[in-house]
């Protein structure tokens, strides 16, 4: 499968042998219990078909001669067996269990561990839906098919072994004959079973698909309502449905006449037996209890027959797990560290772009930046404006190494950023963005993430810098307030505050805010401004701000359009030169004014 390709479900037909390998190297550190889970099935099954041998031997030497005591003595050996198997039974069934959980857990771990290498491009093409759906189901199918799908398989295959070698034994003629029945029951079933698959598969597809146009229809209904598309989108809905149900339909049919097929196959092989059981018994080769078992086998081999074709399928199904959960752990991080990366003993905040040349690898290749080149003196305060696609958000970007430039340099200190190790240079940036994340815990939980060893004060202090403290004073709980899952009981400028006094907590050289009060008020904006201003004294920062006014005293103004600086100079130049930045700015300043006297702060 392509690595790009995010369709989950991909029609498999044939089994490849390598990722069935590399799964099951997933069971190599548990062969222990493997080995023994084995060994128990093996003994099971070695119990039931021992049991319809003694079955036999009962008939004929105890029930046929009329022997009550040899009778009792049976089921007395009968009663222990099945004790014991009632124990191994719950043997496998325990250590499948357990080795399904060990399994699951190995994977989750390793892929946890390869998501964090990976650079943040990978995220940006790769679908969080995509991701989960490889940590959850995809490592539970694969965890399943160990476990369980490895009992289904061996107690199947043990079974019809012992029962035919139980059957050569009481009379290899006709135990020939059963066996020569089998190849067929086992190809039925497995055509069967292609059959259902495949419908299943092609209802889950478009099942995925009218579940899109739900969501879509239900999270977008006032769209949809006030561009009257509600006809439109129910004929498209309708089409979706239709096939789904007939896939359905034909499944439902396939699986109807499936056991039947079966059923008919051994009802031949009975009617042979029986057929034959006249002149075999009275020929004496063979006694009544033998042919009550041969009977009892036959029909103890259809559940396995059964059984082999759904693991097979499953096994289909598995093998495309394990290809999704592979194309994730082969992924290799787009940036990494040089074999000769390391940590620089001194670290400054001048930072240097040197024709830089950049494009994104999923986009449409065209420049973002081209012969950028930029550089900014340790201690300075950079504003980054301009419309939207500019190219603003590139160049703090890269300027985290969250990318690389395909061309050019970006020096930090005098030297190429390449030079240093990733973990140096992100431990020494603080980055606030327009969408802030949070985790679920407490407020102060959230901002200890600044710095791990901050005391409580220390937390406090950043919150009342960045102007966090007020709203977060009158919470209940205060600083022990709960933010819930991704921080969605607070607003989004709730949560900007918070990031940002992660950020202040973490005291970085660098600092760089994307946007990063977009979704605070004019005034809370403000008094972050007047917090934020001490602390990012004689440390370098990028400030990308919509509000103009916010970013009125910072050292140098870069005017960025397609990915070129337009205009650069202080806020004064700028205004003087009545360029760009001077339309930008006075219609800003209008806007903000009507506002203002119309008493709406936004
Ligand atoms: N992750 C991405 N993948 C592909 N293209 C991107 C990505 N991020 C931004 N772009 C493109 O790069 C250009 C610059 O975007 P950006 O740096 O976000 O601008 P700004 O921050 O000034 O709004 C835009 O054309 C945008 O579509
Ligand atoms: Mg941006």
């Amino acid at each position: 499968m392509p690595v790009n390709s995010f369709e989950d479900e991909v029609f498999l037909t044939g089994i490849d042998s390598n990722v069935l390998k590399r799964i099951f190297s997933f069971a190599r550190p548990h062969r222990k219990w493997i080995f023994f889970f084995l060994l128990i099935i093996l003994v099971t099954t070695v119990t039931d078909a021992a049991m319809v041998y003694i079955n036999k031997i009962m008939i004929d030497q105890a029930v046929i001669p009329g022997d009550l005591r040899k009778v009792i003595g049976f089921l007395e050996l009968y009663g222990v067996m099945i004790v014991f198997q009632a124990f191994s039974v719950f043997g496998f069934i325990y250590l499948a269990g357990l080795i399904s959980e060990k399994i699951s857990f190995d994977l989750r771990q390793k892929m946890f561990d390869h998501l964090q290498t990976l650079s943040l491009s990978y995220y940006t093409v790769t679908p969080v839906g995509w991701i989960m759906s490889r940590v959850n189901s995809d490592s539970v199918r694969i965890s399943d098919l160990i476990s369980w799908g490895l009992i289904d398989s061996a107690f199947s295959t043990f079974n019809i072994l012992i029962a035919t070698v139980f059957m050569m034994i009481i009379n290899w003629k006709l135990a020939l004959v059963v066996v020569f029945f089998f190849p067929i029951m086992v190809y039925i079933g497995w055509q069967f079973r292609k059959r259902i698959l495949k419908e299943y598969r092609e209802v889950r597809r478009l099942n995925s698909k009218v579940t899109g146009a739900f969501i879509e229809n239900i999270s977008g209904v006032k769209v949809v309502k006030s561009f009257q598309r509600e006809e439109r989108n129910l004929k498209e809905f309708n089409q979706l449905s239709q096939p789904m149900f007939r896939s359905a339909y034909r499944a439902a049919r396939w699986n109807a006449l499936f056991l039947p097929s079966i059923q008919l196959i051994s009802s031949i092989i009975l009617a042979i037996i029986i057929w034959s059981s006249d002149w075999q018994v009275s020929g004496g080769l063979m006694t009544i209890g033998g042919i009550q078992a041969f009977v009892n086998y036959t029909l103890s081999m259809m559940w396995p027959v059964q059984d082999l074709a759904r693991v097979y399928g499953e096994l289909q199904q598995s093998i495309a797990s394990g290809e999704r959960i592979f194309s994730l752990l082969d992924t290799t991080p787009s940036i990494q560290d040089r074999d000769d990366a390391y940590e620089p003993e001194h670290f400054c905040g001048e930072i240097e772009f040197d024709h830089v040349n950049f494009f994104y690898d999923d986009g449409d290749r065209r420049n973002v930046l081209t012969d950028f080149s930029l550089k900014v003196n340790h201690g300075e305060m950079i504003a980054l404006v301009g419309s939207t696609g500019g190219g603003k958000s590139t160049i703090v970007n890269l300027t985290a190494r969250f990318y690389e430039p395909k061309s050019g340099e970006i020096r930090i200190c005098g030297r190429d950023y390449r030079e240093y190790t990733m973990e140096s240079i992100q431990s020494r940036i603080g980055m606030v963005l327009q969408t802030p994340y949070l985790f679920s815990g407490t407020i102060r939980e959230n901002l200890r993430y600044g710095r791990l060893d901050a005391t409580n004060k220390e937390i406090e202090q950043a919150a009342v810098k960045v102007g966090a403290d007020d709203f977060i004073r009158k919470f209940p709980n205060q600083y022990e307030e709960q933010v819930g899952e991704g921080g969605s009981l607070l607003s989004v400028g709730q949560k900007q505050l918070i990031s940002l006094g992660r950020a202040v907590l973490a005291d970085p050289e660098i600092f760089i805010m994307d946007e990063a009060t977009s979704s605070v008020d004019t005034l809370t904006e403000h008094l972050i401004q007047v917090g934020m201003e001490r602390m990012l004294e004689g440390r370098t920062s990028f400030v990308i701000a919509h509000r103009l006014s916010t970013i009125r005293r910072a050292d140098r103004i870069l005017l960025i359009e397609d990915g070129k600086i337009a205009e650069e100079g202080s806020h004064k130049e700028l205004l003087r030169l009545r360029g760009k930045y001077y339309h930008l700015y006075t219609s800003q300043f209008r806007e903000e004014k009507e506002q203002e006297s119309s008493g709406t702060i936004i």
